[in-house]
């Protein structure tokens, strides 16, 4: 069945989003320098850009940048003026990502802030909000990352959480595996916080089966 995923999403890709010589370079380059091939898919990045276009996004928020392949496609979103910050643990992901941006034409809309996303969520400061905020690192962390970016957004911010259904992990009540517990501990959460309106979509495709957690900000 995954075979057929990944004839569809080749289908899409050569349908509607074209080729693309700065995305596959990203990917390229991310593999000489010993990334992981974890990145959102073409088809998912075209979605992300397009829901950060039908928000209106002018100020974006990303927790797990890797080589910055989702950054690519959310900085194109961005209108003149705007600008996203992306938070990632890894030094040498963020440099990958930093020479992938430049390649991109993209890194003077874009800023990396290396170190847990914990601590540099934790020193920002309420400012312009951020009107859209795409999470995609540790999993235990979720819930703590959709509340900072609800306390970084405003009325009306879109929230994207990726890898929240992990080949249906999501439904194993007793599972050890601390990103189970932590994706779980997000629904929990959306479940009882009165901030916030959300649902999430599985998907198939060259990545998996997997979904997306989509919510805004009431
Ligand atoms: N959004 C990327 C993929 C991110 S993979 C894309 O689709 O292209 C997850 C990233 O989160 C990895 O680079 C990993 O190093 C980073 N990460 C893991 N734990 C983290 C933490 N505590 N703080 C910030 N980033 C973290
Ligand atoms: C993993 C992380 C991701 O963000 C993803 O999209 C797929 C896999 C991982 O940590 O294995
Ligand atoms: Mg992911």
């Amino acid at each position: 069945m995954s075979g057929g995923w990944q004839a569809v999403d080749d289908y899409i890709a050569a349908k509607l989003l074209g080729d693309d010589d700065v995305l596959a370079a990203t990917l390229v380059n991310n593999a000489a320098r010993g990334l992981p091939p974890i990145d959102v898919s073409a088809a998912q990045g075209k979605m992300l850009c397009l829901l950060a276009q039908m928000a209106g996004a002018k100020r974006i928020l990303e927790v797990g940048t890797l080589g910055g392949y989702s950054t690519i496609w959310l900085a194109r979103a961005l209108p003149e003026g705007g600008s996203l910050v992306t938070l990632e643990l890894e030094a040498h992901h963020a440099a990958v990502a930093r020479l992938n941006l430049e390649n991109a034409g993209l890194a003077d809309k874009v800023e990396i802030r290396t170190g847990p996303a914990a601590d540099s969520l934790a020193a920002m400061a309420y400012g312009v909000p951020f009107d859209f905020v795409f999470i995609d690192a540790d999993k235990q962390s979720n819930s703590l990352y959709v509340a900072e970016a609800i306390r970084l957004g405003c009325p009306g911010t879109t929230i994207i959480v990726d890898n929240v259904v992990r080949e249906g992990g999501v439904i194993e009540a007793g599972s050890d595996d601390e990103r189970i517990i932590g994706t779980r501990a997000l629904f929990d959460m959306l479940a009882a916080d009165p901030r916030l309106a959300a649902t999430a979509v599985q998907t198939v495709g060259a990545k998996g089966w997997d979904g997306f957690v989509l919510a805004r900000v009431i």
